[in-house]
C-alpha cells in the first residue's frame, strides 16, 4: 500500500464572509490548513507525497506549510470550484500523481483542523486488511445540520451519503455524518473519472457520489467511527473560534506536560510550531507565534507578543513586549513596553528598557537600553549603556545608515548619533549631545549650547506675559 496524502482547499468559502480564502484563516497564527497538513505530515512513514489542492493562483502566498523542514506540498490547481470529486479529478490527473506509484490517497477536507495522526493511522490500518475498499471517517453528532449524513442498508452496510441540500425529513434525522476524511484505492477514483454527475441543486461533483457508486459495482464501503470532536469543520467564523478553542486546549497541555507553566492556559495563545523549555511562566494575555522558541526558566509577563522569536534561557521578557524575528540572548531582561523589530539580536544579559524599539540593532552581552531609545541599523558592543531618550538617526528619507558602537561606551541621556558613523570604545558622550562623525576609541565627546541663564528672568517673564494679555482684552472690548 503506497499512500499519497490529498488536502482539498480550493473550496470558495463563502459561508465565512470574508476576503481571507478560508484555509488560510488564522488559527493561533497558522493557516487552519496547516492543521491537517501537519497531521498528514506526521504520518511520514505512511505517506508520500501530499497534494494540495487549490484555486487558480493558489492560496498560500509565502506561507510556509507545517514544521520547518517538513516536505514541501504539491500543489494542484482545481480550475474551477466545481465540488470535491472535481477537486479530486484534478489531483488524478496531475503529472504528480500519473507519475508517482501511489495505490490510494489518504483525501482530507483542508477545512477540518482538528483531524489528529492517530486517527488518520487508525483509517489506513482498517484500509490495510482490504485494499479494495473505500474507507472513510464517521461520527454521531448530536446535530448532524450541514453535514453528509450516511445512509445504511438494513444490514448496516453503507449505501451512500446523501448531503444536507438533497436530505428528505427522514434523513436529516440521520445523526451519522460524514467526517471528510476518506481513504480511497487509485482504482476507484480512476475508474469514477468523468463519470460523477454533478448534483442538480448546486451544480457541484461531490466526492460523496463516490460511495453510491461504488457500491452499486458491488465494492466494498468501510467506515472507522471517530469523535465529533476529531471531525469538526470550519464553515463559518464562530466554528473557526470553536476549533481555535480546541487547539489552543490542545497545544497548552503539551506544553504544560513538559514542565510549562501557564498562568491561564485559557488566556494564552500558543502556535503549532512554538517550542518552550521547562521552568519557563507564561503570563495570561501573551501570543506566542510562528517559529517562536522560548528556552527554559524565562519569564514570559502579560500581553507579551513573540512571532518568530528566539529567547534564550533565563530571560525575562516584562508585560507587553512585542517581538518579531528577534533574537534575545540568555538571562536578558526586556520591557515592560518594548518592540524588538526584525533584526535585533539582544546578547547574553542585554536590558533593555520600557519604550524602548530596536530594528536590526546587534546588542553585545551587557549592552543596556532603559528607557526611551530608538536603535535602528546599529551594532553595540559589550557593556556599553544607552542612556535614556538616545536615538540612532538612520535614515535620511532616502537611504538607511548604520551605527556601530564600540564596547564600554557610555552614550548620555538625549545624544542623536547620525548615521553613519562609528564610535570607539570606551568613549563617553555627554548628555544631549548630537553626533555626526567617528568617534576614535577613549573620547569624550559634547555638545553644549551656550548657556544663557538669567536669574530672575521667570518673574520678568510672566509679568510681560501678563501685561500682554490684559492690552489685548481691552482691545477686543473696545
Ligand atoms: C463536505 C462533505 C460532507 C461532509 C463535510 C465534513 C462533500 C460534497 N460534502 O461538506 O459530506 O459531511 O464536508 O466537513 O464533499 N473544496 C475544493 N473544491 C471544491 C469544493 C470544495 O477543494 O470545488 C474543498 C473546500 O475548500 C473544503 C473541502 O473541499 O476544504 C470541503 O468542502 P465544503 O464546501 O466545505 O464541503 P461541506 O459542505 O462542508
Ligand atoms: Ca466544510
Amino acid at each position: 500500500m503506497i499512500i499519497d496524502g490529498v488536502l482539498l482547499a480550493a473550496g470558495s468559502g463563502t459561508r465565512m464572509r470574508s476576503s481571507v480564502p478560508k484555509v488560510l484563516s488564522p488559527v493561533l497564527g497558522a493557516p487552519l490548513l496547516s492543521y491537517p497538513y501537519r497531521a498528514l505530515v506526521r504520518l511520514h512513514e505512511r505517506v508520500g507525497a501530499v497534494h494540495v489542492v487549490v484555486p487558480p493562483g493558489g492560496v498560500l502566498g509565502e506561507e510556509p506549510l507545517g514544521a520547518p523542514g517538513s516536505p514541501p506540498p504539491l500543489y494542484v490547481v482545481q480550475k474551477v470550484p466545481d465540488g470535491t470529486f472535481g477537486a479530486c479529478e484534478a489531483v488524478i490527473s496531475s503529472p504528480a500523481f500519473l507519475s508517482g506509484s501511489s495505490t490510494h490517497l489518504l483525501v482530507l477536507n483542508g477545512d477540518g483542523p482538528l483531524v489528529e495522526e492517530t486517527l488518520l493511522e487508525s483509517l489506513v490500518a482498517l484500509g490495510q486488511d482490504r485494499p479494495e475498499a473505500l474507507v472513510l471517517a464517521t461520527a454521531h453528532l448530536d446535530d448532524p445540520t450541514g453535514y453528509g449524513r450516511i445512509l445504511r442498508d438494513p444490514s448496516g452496510r453503507v449505501t451512500a451519503i446523501c448531503e444536507e441540500s438533497a436530505a428528505s425529513p427522514p434523513e436529516k434525522a440521520i445523526r451519522e455524518v460524514n467526517a471528510g476524511i476518506y481513504l480511497i484505492p487509485r482504482t476507484i477514483l480512476l475508474e469514477a473519472a468523468g463519470r460523477i454527475a454533478p448534483d442538480p441543486r448546486k451544480g457541484e461533483r461531490y466526492l460523496t457520489d463516490l460511495v453510491s457508486r461504488v457500491v452499486s459495482r458491488n465494492g466494498e464501503v468501510l467506515t472507522l467511527s471517530v469523535s465529533p470532536e476529531a471531525m469538526r469543520g470550519v464553515n463559518t467564523q464562530e466554528e473557526l473560534s470553536l476549533v481555535t478553542a480546541v487547539l489552543r486546549e490542545r497545544i497548552n497541555r503539551l506544553h504544560m506536560a513538559r514542565g510549562v507553566t501557564l498562568q491561564d492556559p485559557l488566556r494564552t495563545d500558543i502556535g503549532p510550531e512554538v517550542t518552550i523549555g521547562p521552568g519557563t511562566l507564561v503570563l495570561p494575555g501573551s501570543f506566542l507565534e510562528g517559529a517562536t522558541k522560548v528556552g527554559g526558566s524565562c519569564r514570559i509577563g502579560m500581553g507579551v507578543h513573540l512571532l518568530d522569536t528566539t529567547v534564550g534561557d533565563g530571560a525575562v521578557l516584562r508585560d507587553y513586549v512585542v517581538a518579531s524575528s528577534a533574537v534575545v540572548g540568555p538571562r536578558a531582561v526586556v520591557g515592560p513596553f518594548a518592540h524588538l523589530r526584525p533584526g535585533t539580536e539582544l546578547g547574553t544579559e542585554v536590558h533593555i528598557g520600557n519604550f524602548v524599539e530596536t530594528k536590526k540593532a546587534v546588542l553585545g552581552p551587557g549592552a543596556k537600553a532603559n528607557h526611551l531609545s530608538y536603535l535602528g541599523d546599529v551594532t553595540v558592543g559589550a557593556r556599553t549603556n544607552i542612556g535614556a531618550g538616545t536615538i540612532t538617526c538612520n535614515y535620511d528619507g532616502y537611504e538607511k545608515f548604520n551605527t556601530v558602537i564600540g564596547e564600554d561606551v557610555f552614550v548620555g541621556s538625549d545624544t542623536q548619533l547620525v548615521a553613519p558613523l562609528t564610535v570607539g570604545d570606551g568613549s563617553v558622550i555627554a548628555a544631549g549631545s548630537t553626533v555626526i562623525g567617528d568617534l576614535p576609541s577613549g573620547a569624550l565627546y559634547l555638545t553644549r549650547p551656550t548657556p544663557d541663564l538669567r536669574p530672575e528672568g521667570a518673574t520678568r517673564y510672566h509679568e510681560r506675559r501678563r501685561e500682554r494679555r490684559k492690552h489685548d482684552k481691552k482691545k477686543e472690548s473696545t
